[in-house]
């Protein structure tokens, strides 16, 4: 790579079901040039998140799908490297929305400031960033726990499960979590410091999962689907609130999902118990939250209430594969990849 080239990641081909390397092609790129109001961004850390899936494919989402031959989207850090925007200087950090490249051309009024000093940089997307948020927003606005209720999250040892569990008990209630396999479940009890945690891959999972909730789940934050809202949905509570916030389990799904048709009872107990079934995008309470999400969120890290775990990848490079982990659970914490 020369001076004047930037590397990116494009996407190659739509996947059909699980994406493999091949859906995904490194090119280089000359550097791009600097408009008025604009800046140009050295990328330092690009945050792999499980809706990228989403924007492989064509089908209709609440977000465009990121043309063939386009740069894959994501959340990222990078430092000012030319600014041509009095609000920005050569060396500013900042968080933008640059995607899997080296470097970025970004509108000035697109960015927010990042102070190094305040917090390792690749909270910023995490713990104090969009996942975070979700998990905070999506609580709290739709979860709303009570002193004493039974939350239950799963994809526990990621950054918006953790954040789910740990706000929960802040708030009073009994955060159980679910995980794959034991290490991660271990982690779960004894730094984040969930009340119990059940392994999704133990065959008796259902069965654990009601003896660790003896009175029912007040709050299940929706993350995964599949087997687990099985498990859960026989234990909810009359008036029990359930945000959906993601389905990762079928995020690799293609065509009909698999019978047989559980529709009708699902939709007798949402009626018998008064169930509040709600999917939401962070985004939507942003404008409203996000201050008080960042302030609050800072606050309880420094406490020791909140407590982080990151997963970080290096080089551009192994973006693709360790892309296609994340939707298979090979992440531990959350997935950074590092420039
Ligand atoms: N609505 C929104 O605005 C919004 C915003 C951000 C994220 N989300 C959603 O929130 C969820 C968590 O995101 P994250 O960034 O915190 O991801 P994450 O937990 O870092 O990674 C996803 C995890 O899902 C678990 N998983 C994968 N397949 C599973 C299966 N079949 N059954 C059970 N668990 C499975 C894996 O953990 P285990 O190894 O523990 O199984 C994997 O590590 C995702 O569904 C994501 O799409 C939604």
């Amino acid at each position: 790579m020369s001076q004047s080239d930037s590397v990116r990641i494009v996407l190659a081909s739509r996947p059909e079901g699980r994406p493999s390397p091949q859906n995904f092609r490194l090119e280089h790129a000359a550097i791009p040039t600097v408009g008025e109001g604009q800046v140009l961004l050295k990328i330092l850390y690009l945050s792999l998140d499980p809706y990228m899936r989403g924007r492989m494919s064509a089908a209709k989402s609440y977000a465009a799908a990121t043309e063939i031959g386009q740069p894959m989207e994501g959340g990222t850090v990078g430092e000012v490297i030319e600014s041509r925007d009095p609000a920005f200087k050569p060396g500013d950090i900042v968080l933008s929305h640059s995607g899997w490249q080296s470097h970025a051309v970004a509108n000035a009024a697109q960015l927010r400031k990042l102070d190094p000093k305040a917090a390792p940089l690749t909270t910023a997307l995490g713990v104090l960033g969009m996942p975070g948020f979700t998990a905070y927003a999506g609580l709290l606005t739709i979860g709303q726990p009570k002193p004493g209720e039974t939350v239950v999250v799963a994809a526990a040892s990621g950054p918006v499960g953790s954040a789910v569990g740990q706000i929960a008990r802040i708030k009073g209630a009994r955060a159980v979590g679910i995980a794959g396999g034991p290490e991660k479940c271990a982690f779960v009890r004894d730094t984040f410091g969930f009340d119990a945690v059940i392994d999704h891959r133990d065959p008796d999972m259902a069965a654990k999962l009601a003896a660790a909730c003896p009175n029912g789940i007040d709050v299940y934050f929706e993350n995964v689907g599949g087997h687990v809202w099985d498990a859960v949905f026989p234990l909810l509570n009359s008036f029990a609130r359930i945000p959906v916030c993601g389905l990762v389990a079928q995020y690799n799904a293609s065509g009909q999902f698999p019978g047989p048709d559980r529709l009708p009872g699902m939709m007798r107990d949402v009626l018998s118990k008064s169930l509040t079934i709600r999917g939401f995008i962070q985004r939507e309470f942003a404008a409203a939250q996000a201050p008080t999400f960042r302030e609050e969120m800072a606050r309880w890290i420094a406490e020791g209430a909140v407590k982080y775990k990151e997963d970080i990848v290096t080089g551009l490079e192994n973006a693709p594969e360790a892309f296609i982990g994340l939707l298979e659970g090979r992440n531990f914490g959350k997935l950074v990849v590092k420039l």
